[in-house]
C-alpha cells in the first residue's frame, strides 16, 4: 500500500481510448451520425434567435445555446436527436500501456447521468473566422458501466470484469471548433457543420469503484480501488490526452447531428 500511494506521478503510459456509440441510441459518434430525419422547418419555442451580423451581442449566442439544452436532454425525435440525459455510450476502449501502468480492455454500456445540468459558461460563434466555441460546467456526472480490464498497476496485477460506478465532480469542458457553412443535402438550407473539434477538460474530483476485481478477491480489490481513488487526479491527468480525443469524437458527431437539423435561417436573423 505504501508503494501504491507513493506511486503518484511515476506513471508513464500511453492509453488509446477509442469511443464508439451504440448505433441504436445515438449513431456512430466517431464519425458522422446517420440520421435521415428532415431538418426543422419551423422555429420551436426553445430556439432563440440572434443577429447574423453579430450573434454574440448581449451574450445572445450563449443564451441560445443554453436554451437548447432542455430540449436536447429530452430528445427531439422528429429530427432524430436522441435524449442526452442520460447519455449512452456504447464503449470506451483502453488499450496499451507501459511502465507502471499497463491496461487493456475497456468500459461498455456507459450510462452517464448529469449532462443536462450543464451550465454554459461561455459560447461564441464567429461566422467570419468560422469558429464556434463553448465552455460547459458539469457539476456532477454519475457513470455506470460494465468494465473489462486486465493489466498491472505497479507490481500488482489488475484483472476483472463487472460493474463500475464512477462519480465526477465539477467537470469543466472547453470545446473549440472550426466550422463551415453547408447546404443541407435535401432542403438546400444553410447549416453549420463542425469540421474539426478540440476538447479539453478538467475534473474537480473523481470517485470510482470497480466491482468484482480479481473474481471477487476483496483484499486485492480494495487496494486497487483505494489506489484509484487516492490518485484520481493523477490517473485522469495521465489519461487526459486520449480521453480528450475520445470526447471530441463523441461531441463532434453529436453536435453535427444537432446543427445539421437546425437550419441557420431559423436562428440567425
Ligand atoms: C441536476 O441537479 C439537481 C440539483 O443539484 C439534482 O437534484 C439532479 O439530480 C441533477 N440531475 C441529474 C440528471 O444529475
Ligand atoms: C448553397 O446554396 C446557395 C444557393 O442556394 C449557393 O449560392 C451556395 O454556393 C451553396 N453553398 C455551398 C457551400 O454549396
Amino acid at each position: 500500500m505504501l508503494a501504491l500511494t507513493n506511486w503518484k506521478l511515476a506513471i508513464s503510459l500511453c492509453i488509446i481510448a477509442a469511443v464508439y456509440v451504440r448505433p441504436g441510441s445515438c449513431g456512430a459518434y466517431t464519425r458522422e451520425i446517420v440520421n435521415d430525419k428532415p431538418p426543422l422547418q419551423e422555429r420551436p419555442a426553445w430556439l432563440k434567435t440572434c443577429k447574423r451580423s453579430n450573434p454574440n451581442e448581449d451574450k445572445c449566442f450563449r443564451q441560445l445555446f443554453e436554451g437548447c439544452f432542455p430540449a436536447l436532454a429530452a430528445g427531439i425525435p422528429e429530427i432524430g436527436v436522441k435524449s442526452f440525459e442520460p447519455l449512452n455510450i456504447d464503449q470506451v476502449s483502453v488499450s496499451k500501456g507501459s511502465g507502471n501502468l499497463v491496461l487493456s480492455g475497456g468500459f461498455q454500456n456507459l450510462v452517464i447521468r448529469g449532462p443536462s445540468n450543464a451550465t454554459v459558461r461561455r459560447a461564441s460563434l464567429d461566422l467570419e473566422r468560422r469558429l464556434l466555441s463553448f465552455e460547459l460546467v458539469l457539476p456532477r456526472l454519475r457513470i455506470r458501466a460494465k468494465y473489462n480490464l486486465k493489466g498491472n498497476i505497479l507490481l500488482l496485477p489488475l484483472i476483472g470484469n463487472g460493474d463500475v460506478a464512477m462519480a465526477l465532480k465539477n467537470v469543466h469542458t472547453t470545446v473549440y471548433t472550426r466550422i463551415s457553412l453547408r447546404n443541407e443535402t435535401r432542403t438546400g438550407d444553410e447549416i453549420i457543420h463542425i469540421d474539426e473539434m478540440k476538447v479539453s477538460f478538467e475534473v474537480g474530483a473523481m470517485r470510482i469503484h470497480l466491482k468484482n476485481l480479481f473474481n471477487g478477491n476483496d483484499i486485492l480489490a480494495a487496494s486497487i480501488n483505494t489506489f484509484l481513488n487516492q490518485n484520481g487526479n493523477e490517473v485522469i491527468a495521465e489519461l487526459r490526452p486520449d480521453l480528450e480525443l475520445g470526447l471530441a469524437d463523441i461531441f463532434h458527431g453529436l453536435w453535427n447531428n444537432v446543427f445539421s437539423k437546425m437550419p441557420t435561417k431559423l436562428w440567425l436573423v
